[in-house]
């Protein structure tokens, strides 16, 4: 019996999509266990381009069951957009099965979610992805949500559908909210229905069966510690708990079932919307990391923000998610530079601390203090073990094991399936 999770390190687009891809190989069963389609996971195999917002990455691996458990809000139209999707390019999508547990995105969850950032000013802005995602968890949390195994009772459904639909017309349309037209959203989330229906299964059976009966458990988390409920930057952060601890309620396996925790680092920061970020470059070498990184949200399709590796924060994120390994990605993007920083303290005011601040308005003030590495200035892409690769870079890895106190179990130089090692 065993049970992987993977979660990201820092503030989601870590290149999770490439790693679970990559891990499915030897899984049974692969499961998301929160958030919802605010994800953008993005995987390459043999040139072929596929981003997934919901599905688990395991998909493109034929034969590997997929689970969407109960952690995660979904919206019913956008699941079978992109079941459809994977369809047409001859991806086997019959076998996934949906949580009746998970809570159902619905269209007052977008238009809410699009209202408030709209109306929020300033620091008030969180600069969500518009899906609906926040709306959908305060719905659970406020026990107003409509669940996927209502789906299945159509009566029941359309009743708790159009009350909610009909609530949100009353409370939000006065105070400026875009009104809902429910007949037509309600044909929309009817057909999405009749597809889903026979998915739905009691998925907390199905995944503690797999593991009782010893298939190898996959279990995909989705942005990154950073976006965490609790232990991100609050409020700018994503609505579901993103480490490893969401895994057990999310997919309602326990916490001893779970045997290892991979923690995905890519090889610099990235973030996308607002929130504080300590080691954010705003100059050429900001630019060059976007450029070089191809840092545009999956799912957005926004700039995403770019800087030097935060070794504080990971460290304190390899912590709250228990890391065994690291599995870091886009080693390759930093192969043209002469030198490279990794941020090893942080200065507030003129005291220097070498742990994560819990108040974001502290992190909002720090200094990043710098440790400056030589770079290795050539390609690392079609390097497929240890030690191939050049001197400088075993050092830079080296050292972000030894910051984060973690082990590296995988390297990635590139974004093809492929362009991946184990250590
Ligand atoms: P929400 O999840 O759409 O509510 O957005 C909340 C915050 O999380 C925003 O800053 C988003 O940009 C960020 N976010 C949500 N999903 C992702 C992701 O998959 N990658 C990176 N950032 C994300």
């Amino acid at each position: 019996m065993s049970v992987s999770v993977l979660v990201g390190v820092q503030w989601g687009d870590e290149g999770k999509g490439k790693i679970i891809d990559v891990l499915t190989k030897d899984a049974g069963m692969v499961v998301r266990f929160q958030g919802g389609n605010n994800a953008g996971h993005t995987v390459e195999i043999n040139g072929q381009h596929f981003v997934l917002h919901l599905i688990p990455s395991g998909i493109l691996r034929a034969g590997v069951p997929c689970v969407i458990a109960n952690g995660v809000v979904v919206d019913p139209v956008e699941l079978v957009k992109e079941m459809n999707m994977l369809k047409s390019r001859d991806i086997d999508v019959s076998g996934i099965q949906l949580s009746t547990r998970c809570h159902l995105i619905m269209p007052w969850h977008k238009l809410i979610d699009a209202f408030k950032e709209d109306s929020a000013k300033g620091d008030k802005k969180i600069g969500t992805t518009k899906r609906g995602i926040g709306p959908a968890y305060s719905s659970k949390a406020d026990r107003t949500g409509i669940r996927g195994g209502e789906m299945r009772d159509l009566v029941r459904f359309e009743k708790h559908f159009r009350d909610n639909a009909e609530a949100y017309n009353r409370e939000y349309v006065p105070m400026g909210g875009a009104k809902l037209d429910v007949e037509a959203a309600w044909k929309e989330v009817l057909a999405a229905r009749d597809v889903l229906v026979p998915h739905l299964a009691d998925t907390v059976v199905t995944i503690n069966e797999a593991n009782a009966n010893g298939v190898h458990v996959l279990l995909e988390g989705a942005q990154g510690a950073f976006l965490d409920i609790d232990h991100g930057t609050f409020p700018y952060v994503t609505s579901s708990n993103t480490t490893s601890g969401g895994a057990c309620t999310g997919t309602g396996l326990p916490p001893r079932a779970i045997t290892e925790v991979w923690g995905v680092l890519k090889a610099y920061s990235t973030r996308v919307g607002e929130g504080p970020f300590p080691t954010e470059l705003f100059d050429e070498q900001g630019e060059f990391l976007r450029e070089q990184g191809g840092e545009f949200g999956a799912t957005t399709g926004r700039p995403r923000r770019c800087g030097w590796l935060d070794a504080v924060a990971c460290r304190h994120s390899c912590m709250v998610n228990g890391v065994d390994f690291l599995a870091i990605t886009k080693l390759d993007v930093l192969d043209k530079l002469k030198e490279i920083k990794i941020c090893t303290a942080y200065k507030i005011g003129d005291k220097t601390v070498t742990t994560f601040p819990e108040d974001v308005y502290d992190l909002a003030r720090v200094e990043p203090v710098y440790e400056t590495m030589p770079g290795w200035e050539t390609s690392t892409t079609g390097i497929l073990d240890w030690n191939s690769l050049p001197v400088n870079a075993q050092k830079y890895l080296k050292r972000i094991a030894e910051l984060t106190k973690s082990k590296i179990g995988i390297v990635s130089v590139g974004p093809d399936r492929n362009q991946t090692f184990r250590v």
